[in-house]
Formats: structure tokens, sequence, C-alpha cells
């Protein structure tokens, strides 16, 4: 089944329910044969084609999203394991709305009431859930890297709902989603970007540095130098060789004509001592306020990842401002999940049916070979008979 390509997965659930069937909607739905990977672990390896496609396809669920009962049977039957080694609101429940709102069945496992804490190993756990049925994990775990051990020991897909200080896909992606369709006409291509705050522990800032630079969007990195180390590094050699971003402790430099400012929590659990010599005082010269928003453009857009310590790294006025756009990006992270949750099924699913269809051709190669093998045999049978 290429689930892309059958009208009947994007229905309404239930013919009697207030949705109307709706063509658009399948027509619209993308080519999940053109997407290619079993895992989402980070926006690195996506290629601008994949990000189209991934836009486009949330762009068909955020339809979805606003029927009356925002549900289509996509992924019936299929087992969508969630679990969660770290602390999360949002990024769990929206997985958890994403994936039910295509009536897959969910499990929830939070670390803390699973075996882990009894000291099972997470290959066990993986092995575990996947013989309980699980043919996808999201995974989120404070070790960089996880998600790719468990992609070795799952033979289904893993999307990575944040590793560490690495990666955090998904948020990456709903980012970019809400910036299309924010910013005017939809381009983030020349758009001044400014990540400010706690860059080096956040994954946030990690991926969304390959997505916004693919995009072609002019990326800031802004905060103290302390928690921006390693970066300038990275800045110079460029990211994927050749996409540049830029690295300053300059606030005002980075803020001035801004399109877009995402700020960003301070991780204290992932800090060393030392770094920041107080809240107070990185709120007194980072923290994201008013006055501070004026020297970007008049329009510019403010994003936080959540969640979001007000009164540090962002002001209240800013964070529920006009200009604020952070409740859309929750919202758009159930239609990006949704999305991907979608495309990797799709291309499970269309692996499957190639493996199918290799089997049977190869089958029915062994079957002519053999019945062009039992006709030469009765040719020559025949032949040594006439003889
Ligand atoms: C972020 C995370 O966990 O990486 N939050 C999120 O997923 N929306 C950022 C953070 O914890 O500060």
């Amino acid at each position: 089944m290429n689930a892309a390509a059958d009208p009947a997965l994007f229905a309404p659930d239930d013919a009697a329910d207030p949705n109307e069937p709706d063509r658009t909607l399948a027509a619209n739905a993308a080519p999940a044969g053109r997407w290619t990977h079993q895992h989402l672990l980070d926006v690195d390896v996506l290629t601008t084609d994949d990000l189209d496609l991934i836009m486009q396809t949330t762009a068909t669920m955020a339809q979805v999203l606003t029927r009356p009962i925002p549900k289509v049977p996509a992924l019936r039957g299929w087992g969508v394991t969630i679990l969660f080694y770290e602390a999360s609101t949002r990024t769990r429940v929206s997985f958890e709305v994403a994936a039910k709102n295509l009536s897959a069945d969910v499990v929830n496992i939070a670390a803390a009431s699973s075996s882990v804490s009894k000291g099972e190993s997470l290959i066990d756990t993986i092995r575990t859930v996947e013989a309980l049925g699980a043919r996808m994990l999201v995974l989120r775990h404070a070790t960089s890297g996880a998600p790719y051990l468990a992609a070795e020991h799952f033979s289904g897909s893993v999307l990575n709902g944040g590793d560490g200080w690495h990666a955090h896909p998904t948020q990456a992606l709903l980012d970019l989603y809400t910036l299309r369709t924010r910013l005017p006409g939809g381009i983030v291509a020349g758009r001044k970007v400014v990540i400010l705050g706690d860059v080096m522990h956040s994954r946030v800032a990690r991926s969304n540095l390959w997505s916004l630079t693919a995009a072609g969007a002019d990326v800031w990195l802004c905060g103290p130098a302390t928690l921006l180390r390693g970066f300038d590094a990275w800045a110079a050699a460029g990211v994927a060789g050749s996409r540049r971003f830029t690295v300053t402790s300059d606030l005002p430099a980075a803020l001035r004509d801004a399109d877009v400012v995402m700020a960003l929590r301070i991780q204290r659990e992932r800090m060393a001592s030392g770094l920041l010599p107080s809240l107070r005082e990185y709120a007194a010269r980072f923290g994201l306020t008013r006055e501070r928003m004026a020297l970007a453009r008049p329009d510019a857009l403010v994003m936080h990842p959540g969640p979001m310590n007000e009164g540090v790294e962002i002001a209240p006025d800013v964070a529920t401002g006009r200009q604020s756009v952070i409740t859309e990006q929750v919202a758009n992270g159930v239609a990006v999940r949704m999305a991907v949750l979608y495309l990797l099924a799709g291309a499970r699913d269309s692996a499957a049916t190639r493996e199918s269809a290799a089997t049977r051709e190869s089958a029915g190669a062994r079957d002519s070979a053999g019945a062009r093998d039992s006709a030469g045999a009765r040719d020559s049978a025949g032949r040594a008979a006439a003889e």
C-alpha cells in the first residue's frame, strides 16, 4: 500500500460524522512514494525536497485539524510507542495527539514508571516494545545519540523526540512550518532569524541551524559567550560546508532589523556551574524585552520552543504580545508530527510493497524458469520420441 496514493486514508474516519469526504484533501496528499527515510533522527539528512514534502504534508494535516472531528484512518492498526526518558509536556502530548489523530494505537511509557527504573537497558526496552507490537517508536533521551542506537535495534521507524544537546528534528520542522505560514509570502529565504539564549545546551538550536540555513534564512546565534562555545568554529566551517551563520554576543547587532527572534530557555539542568553569574544577570543582559524587540522589524515574529521561564529569557508581555507566535508553534507541532508519522508509515509500506513485489517477481521468475525448463524438457522429450 502506498499510503498517500490511497484516498480512503484521508477520508473522514466515520462516514456518519460531520466531516464531508474530502477529495481535495486526498488529491493534495503528499506523494509518500518520494519519501525514502525509515527514521527521523535529525533534520541534517533531509534534502530540500524532503523538507518541502514535509511542509506540504503538514499543510494537508493542518487542514485535517480544522475539521470538526480531526481524525483520519491513515495509521489504523499501527502501534506507536512513545518512550520518554526526560520531562516533556508539549512534545510528548503533541506526538500522542498526532498519532491518535491518525488512528494509531498509542502506548505511552514514562521511563520513571517502567522497568527502566529496575535497571533495564535502552536496548532491552526497545526489544520489549517491539515485541509488544510497536512499529513506530518516539524516543526522548538525555543522552545525545540514543535514538541512533535505538534505530539499530528496532525494525520499525524511530522518531527522535529530542536527544541530549544534539537534535530535536520535529521542533525544527514545526518552527520552519510556523515561519512559512507567518512570514510574508511564506518566504524564509533571506530573512534574519535570531536564536537567542542558551544555544550551547540547545538541541532546538542545533536542529534549527540545519533546517533554517537549508531554507536560506540568515541565521544569527546570540547569547553570552560562555553559552555559544564551539559555534564560532562551526560558523566558520559552515553548515553542510557552505551555509554560513553568524555568532555574536552583541545583542543590539543581532536584533537590529531581525525578522524573527527565537528565545531559548536557560537549560539549568544541563548546565555546568560557572557558565552564568546568575539568572537575574542573564535576564538583565539578554532577556527579550519589549524595548529590545523595538530594534527588530516592526512586525518581527517572536518564537520560543517552550517551556518558558518568563521574566528570565523572555518578558511576559513579549511572550503573549501581538508579535508572539508561540502558541501557534505548539498547535503546528501536532500537524507536523502527523505529517512525519504519516510519511514514515508510507515509506515503510512502500518498502514492504516493493519487497513483496520483488518476492512475487522472483517467484514469478522461478515459475517461468521452471515452465521454460519443463517446456524445454518436453520439447527434447518430444524430439527424442520423434527421432
Ligand atoms: C525543548 C526541549 O526539550 O528540547 N522543548 C521542547 O521540546 N519544546 C526546549 C527546552 O527544554 O528548553
